[in-house]
């Protein structure tokens, strides 16, 4: 027997995705939202990408998840509707179905065929569980599924995906995050600490350089989507860790002067300018908490790894 799934489609309309990438284009430095870098293709180089031994937040925060289970399923509660932000390949929320019975599950992703997929293998793996997936884009107000409001509400979001947002921004998303849990919603969330600089920077230049591949499959994204005609070999994959702003920063330098067109327009890059296109930003577990407070969440419990890498938080919101 197969568990429910119902899909619902909130992807933003092309010409949404087009505006935004060309006024990114247009910005000096230019920039593009890390959202892009998922389509079914960068979904799955992600996914290769939590495999690499140099990559330690995915392990790290499975361990941390699997080591705390019992205690988290109690924090979240049986019977509640459980929402996952960013819920890519579903893999980590494994780690807590087995040990809490949600009434419903509601995995939230930009990456529409990757979701789909990841939806319907989790409702075959788990019979019992009614999915509710939802093709959505967090970074803004979001949608819903209609979906019943008596139920108690909590929201995972792991992969320190938080990190990708300026703080303004991340407090802005986690309100946002609050306003769909409602007053004592509950929300997990996995954060990577600050660490040495040769740890981060191995996880995000990788010896296989699937990272400097994920980074480069959003031109091809771009060129495939948007009509454009970026040559690869003409950008190189740069990520380091910004000290002063506390975060990794993942761009793709032009290696030459040059002129791409997208969607019918000219851009110029100059030899050696770059196109930022990730912040990850690191925090302390202190730093954190106050991001949280801010946001309207009080701070239950923090879980890290013995080597301090990565946190996970348990937090309640308090409307
Ligand atoms: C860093 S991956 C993390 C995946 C998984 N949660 C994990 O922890 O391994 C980020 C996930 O969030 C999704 N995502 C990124 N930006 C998003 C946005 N603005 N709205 C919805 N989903 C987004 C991506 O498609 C991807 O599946």
């Amino acid at each position: 027997m197969n568990g429910s799934i119902h899909f619902y489609d909130f992807h933003p309309p092309m010409a949404d995705i087009r505006d935004e990438v060309l006024e990114g284009l247009s910005r000096d430095p230019k920039q593009i939202a890390p959202k892009y870098f998922y389509d079914q293709r960068g979904s799955q180089l992600f996914d290769a990408i939590t495999e690499l031994p140099e990559y330690y937040p995915t392990r790290t925060e499975l361990d941390i998840l699997e080591c705390n289970g019992a205690q988290i399923a109690e924090f979240l509660g049986n019977d509640c509707l459980l929402m996952e932000l960013g819920s890519g390949s579903s893999r980590k929320i494994r780690v807590l179905l087995d040990a809490l019975q949600p009434a419903a599950y509601v995995p939230l992703d930009i990456s529409r065929g990757h979701l789909l997929d990841a939806a319907t293998t989790l409702a075959r793996d788990y019979p019992q569980l009614q999915v509710h997936a939802a093709c959505t884009d967090y970074s803004s107000d979001f949608e819903l599924p209609d979906l019943p409001e008596h139920l108690p509400r909590a929201a995972f979001f792991p992969g320190s995906s938080i990190g990708n947002f300026e703080p303004d921004d991340a407090r802005a998303l986690l309100q946002r995050v609050g306003r769909h849990l409602g007053e004592d919603g509950k929300l997990l969330i996995g954060v990577d600490l600050k660490k040495d600089n040769a740890t981060l920077h191995a996880a995000y230049n990788d010896a296989r350089q699937l990272t400097a591949a994920f980074n480069l499959n959003l031109l091809e994204r771009i060129n495939r989507e948007l009509d454009a005609d970026f040559q690869l070999d003409c950008f190189e994959h740069l990520a380091f860790f910004n000290e002063s702003a506390g975060r990794i920063e993942m761009h793709l330098r032009s290696t030459r002067d040059q002129q791409v067109r997208v969607a019918g327009q000219a851009i110029r890059f100059a030899a050696g300018e770059s196109l930022h296109t990730e912040n990850s930003y690191k925090y302390s577990i202190k730093e954190f908490r106050a991001l949280a407070g801010d946001s309207g969440f009080v701070t239950e419990q923090v879980w890290t790894d013995e080597n301090q890498l990565f946190s996970v938080h348990c937090l309640r919101c308090n409307g």
